[in-house]
């Protein structure tokens, strides 16, 4: 591996092996999302606890300080949206080049594996493996699920470990019971999305069962973004990402931290 691909990875995956990634990408398919709205409002006060912010371009360059030295991981697919026929039947939207100029730490691209345009997205995936590798740049796979698919091991492990050797540098699933058989079968390291808003109890509870399991840290989006207090919760998924906590000592750092206190 080159220096360039070192330093990027060490960029997003910090000196634990372990990552807090905040993800805010969700306007590219699903518009204004809750929460997100007005992103810079929300988001910009998050940068300081986030290891890195995966988004859009246009999320980038009109919500996001370039003064800021947050690491990006910048979303690259899309094309198709919540409300179209093909939900996450998707292409290529950012060329190397551009990603370059936006000095990103990495790019990220959903594959469908399953789906009846996996071919497309698993072929356009390894498109933009080879060029983001020519500079340097990690790819991370989405491994994006259709709604006729069950979210369980055996589909997640084979989408994840398909990632992996199709090019992926990093993975993103989303955790299952078993969840130590897809880190154990996927050579690159693997982050867990957060999914649909559910109590932060809850969300912390599968953050601290990922990592239990082997994961590599969160591409968290909006179980932390929806939450009643944003800034609180993300301290409270870096206490169980980067401090060993464990749920109830997260959900305690949660609370204080809703409390303003440190
Ligand atoms: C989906 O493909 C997007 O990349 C989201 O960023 C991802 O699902 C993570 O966000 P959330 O934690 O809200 O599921």
């Amino acid at each position: 591996m080159d220096w360039g691909m070192k330093n990027r990875i060490s960029r997003i995956i910090k000196k634990d092996g372990r990552t807090v990634m905040l993800a805010v990408d969700h306007g590219y398919f699903m518009g204004p999302t809750t929460g997100l709205e007005k992103l810079d409002e929300t988001v910009n006060p998050l940068l300081p606890y986030a290891d890195t912010l995966m988004l859009t371009r246009g999320a980038l360059r009109n919500y996001i300080p370039p003064e800021n030295d947050v690491p990006i991981v910048l979303r690259v697919s899309g094309g198709t949206s919540i409300i179209g026929k093909e939900l996450l039947h998707e292409g290529i939207t950012v060329s190397m080049e551009e990603a370059i100029r936006l000095n990103v730490s990495g790019v990220a691209f959903s594959i469908m594996v399953g789906s009846d345009f996996e071919r497309d997205t698993l072929l356009d995936f390894t498109k933009v493996v080879d060029e983001a590798e020519r500079y340097g740049i990690p790819v991370l796979a989405v491994t994006a699920v259709g709604k006729e698919m069950a979210k369980d091991v055996r589909y997640l492990s084979l989408a994840s470990r398909m990632a992996a050797e199709l090019g992926a540098r990093i993975v993103k699933t989303y955790y299952c019971e078993d969840f130590e058989k897809i880190v154990d079968t996927c050579p690159v390291p693997v982050v867990i999305a957060g999914g649909k808003k559910t109590s932060e109890k809850d969300a912390l509870k599968m953050a601290y069962d990922a990592i239990q399991a082997g994961a590599a840290g969160v591409d968290m989006g909006r179980n932390i973004f929806q939450s009643s207090n944003p800034a609180a919760m993300i301290k409270a998924v870096r206490a169980i990402v980067h401090k060993k906590a464990t749920p109830d000592e997260a959900y305690g750092v949660f609370e204080k931290a809703g409390k303003g206190e440190r």
